[in-house]
């Protein structure tokens, strides 16, 4: 079977054969947990035949854009990859129209009865990224291929769609809704959200969805929504897809956010009360240049989305809360990316991958986000930061709508920032091509942190509790991660009693707090870590307090007990993970 020369994730014919736009028309089947109707592919052809992705698809018809039946196989199912459909086309083709049903078990989507949302009302939703768009919308799942979409939605009575794309029209009793997305995107970021949403503005052209019990919280969490996106345009040029919306998911949303053009997903746990978390957003809004309008042309070049918004998104952070603050952040990113480093092998901790015969997803490390972030940092400066915010903006306007691989990205770079301060060149190409962190590494410093180091070392070792009324989020997570990693129960139960950790609000600090009281049995924290894996789906959580319960020969049981219960509550994302974690699905 032939597979995509350019890109080791997709089937598709991309070089013979380019979709230019996508018409949906899907209704979907909350008993059944199906999606089914009809996609229309418009061509752009050189080639008698058409190669799609598909990933446990039933297809019940190929036709052309005249209505004849065309001829078409599916190859057999391959991990990772799905089925291919190879399609027949006539010699005048240029539109084809299949007709198809979802797998119930299909990867992107996740059905959720009406027991566990918020709203009691059923709720659905898809997670695309990185090549799932296949197991809801036969198409080119490759990110080198960009098109534009329009769809007709069809849910039960009551319920509202939402997509990402623009919202044309809707008849809520009917329970239609459709959409048109005008500039040209990736499968990837085709993303449908459907539930007891409600609505509140923000700003002109910000504004949140979520179910009703949750979006006055939301819409307080996210009042900095229109200021991140100035800050975003003064830095990076116009916002190109006219609204920012922000879609407050169920908690078994897998991912912290996703950047679904005009409407990011994001996860509820962002909501912490204090705004401490909405760097997420300042995240998931950068990839609306890096990522959304110049795109990784494959997975392998992944970082170039990840590298660059991260970088972005502590530059939007900085202009909005301070030196400081982007500070502590860069600090707790480079831990992350020390700690992947140690955790992963030599070949994953470079910045440009190899992934072929792999699950895209596997080699999606901190390794993109913080190398990417902080290879880009060096580049900053080296050229200083006049020079090199000029060149991040022209980057964004010459390759708007356009994809790139990592090489091609690197001799843009070599023509427009002229010169080698400091020979760049070869420590980028290291930064790029070479594995672990590179010693040129930038040296971030913090007080705040500083002071936190030490407050950590004199309560572990003369038990004096830190003053901790001024501290922000990412303080806290710098303290705890300063301690001791081996603990006495009491010790961590003193904290507990001054700080009240084990039922602290924000997310981040559960999970860091947690991971710390199960590596020492501490269990008074049980019950709430028990509560914490049952609610939250989100896989960078699930993921180390897992591990730690299973690290933990006193907690194995515990961690098949709470995963077996809440198995059938994450998307099938997190799912993956954990399966591998368990070594096999348990039932
Ligand atoms: N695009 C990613 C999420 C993603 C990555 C989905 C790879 C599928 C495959 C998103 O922008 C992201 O990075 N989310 C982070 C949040 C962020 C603040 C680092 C997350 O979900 O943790
Ligand atoms: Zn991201």
């Amino acid at each position: 079977m032939v597979l995509n020369a350019m890109d080791p994730h997709s089937y598709a014919n991309t070089d013979q054969v380019q979709v230019t736009h996508m018409t949906l028309d899907l209704r979907l089947n909350f008993e059944a947990q199906t999606i089914a109707g009809t996609v229309t592919l418009d061509l752009d052809r050189r080639a008698p035949k058409l190669v799609l992705d598909t990933d446990q698809l039933i297809i019940q018809a190929v036709q052309d854009g005249a209505g004849n039946p065309l001829e078409y196989t599916l190859s057999p199912a391959k991990a990772y990859m799905g089925q291919a459909l190879y399609v027949t086309l006539h010699d005048q083709t240029t539109q084809v129209t299949i007709q198809y049903t979802t797998s119930p078990s299909a990867g992107a989507i996740q059905w959720l009865s009406s027991e566990i949302t918020q709203s009691h009302k059923p709720f659905v939703f898809t997670q695309s990224q990185a090549t799932l768009a296949r197991s809801w919308i036969p198409c080119m799942d490759s990110p080198s291929i960009k098109g534009t979409y329009r769809a007709t939605i069809r849910v039960p009575a009551g319920l509202t769609a939402v997509m990402s794309a623009a919202h044309k029209d809707h008849d809520v009793e009917r329970g239609v809704f459709t959409f048109q997305m005008d500039q040209p995107i990736p499968s990837y970021l085709i993303a449908l959200a459907v539930g007891d949403l409600k609505f509140a503005s923000l700003s002109d052209r910000t504004g949140v969805y979520a179910e009703p019990g949750v979006v006055d919280a939301a819409a307080a969490e996210f009042r900095d929504a229109e200021k991140m996106l100035k800050a975003a345009e003064s830095l990076l040029g116009p916002y190109e897809w006219e609204r920012w919306d922000i879609l407050v998911l169920p908690a078994s949303f897998p991912f912290g956010g996703m950047e679904n053009p005009r409407i990011t997903f994001a996860t509820p746990t962002v909501i912490a009360g204090d705004r401490s978390l909405v760097s997420l957003l300042a995240h998931e809004l950068a990839h609306s240049w890096s990522g959304n309008l110049v795109t990784n042309a494959t997975w392998n070049d992944f970082w170039l989305n990840e590298g660059f918004t991260t970088y972005i998104e502590n530059r939007i952070m900085e202009q909005l809360y301070g030196k400081d603050l982007a500070a502590m952040m860069g600090l707790l990113g480079q831990q992350d990316l020390q700690a992947a480093v140690k955790s992963l092998p030599a070949e994953d901790t470079k910045l440009k991958l190899d992934l072929k015969g792999r699950n895209a997803d596997d080699g999606m490390s901190d390794v993109a986000y913080e190398k990417g972030a902080n290879m880009l940092r060096l580049m900053e400066q080296a050229f200083g930061r006049d020079a090199f915010d000029i060149y991040l903006k022209g980057y964004f306007h010459r390759y708007k709508f356009k994809t790139l691989t990592t090489e091609d990205w690197l001799s843009d770079a070599k023509a427009q920032l002229q010169g080698n301060p400091n020979d760049i060149w070869e420590r980028v190409e290291n930064w790029v091509y070479q594995p672990g962190i590179p010693v040129d590494m930038v040296r971030l410093s913090s007080s705040r942190f500083k002071a936190r180091t030490d407050d950590a070392k004199n309560w572990a070792t003369s038990g004096t509790l830190p003053k901790t009324d001024e501290w922000v989020t990412q303080e806290w997570l710098h303290f705890l991660r300063s301690l001791p990693q081996q603990l006495a129960p009491e010790k961590l139960a003193d904290l507990d009693r001054s700080f009240g950790l084990t039922h602290t609000g924000n997310a981040e600090i559960a999970c860091t707090w947690f991971t710390l009281c199960i590596a020492n049995n501490y269990t008074p924290s049980y019950d709430a870590v028990q509560t914490f894996l049952g609610t939250i789906g989100r896989r960078k959580f699930l993921m180390p307090l897992y591990e730690a319960l299973l690290a933990n020969p006193n907690t194995k049981e515990l961690a098949d007990a709470i995963y077996r219960k809440s198995r059938s509550n994450y998307h099938s994302i997190s799912q993956a993970s954990l399966d591998k974690l368990f070594s096999g699905p348990i039932q």
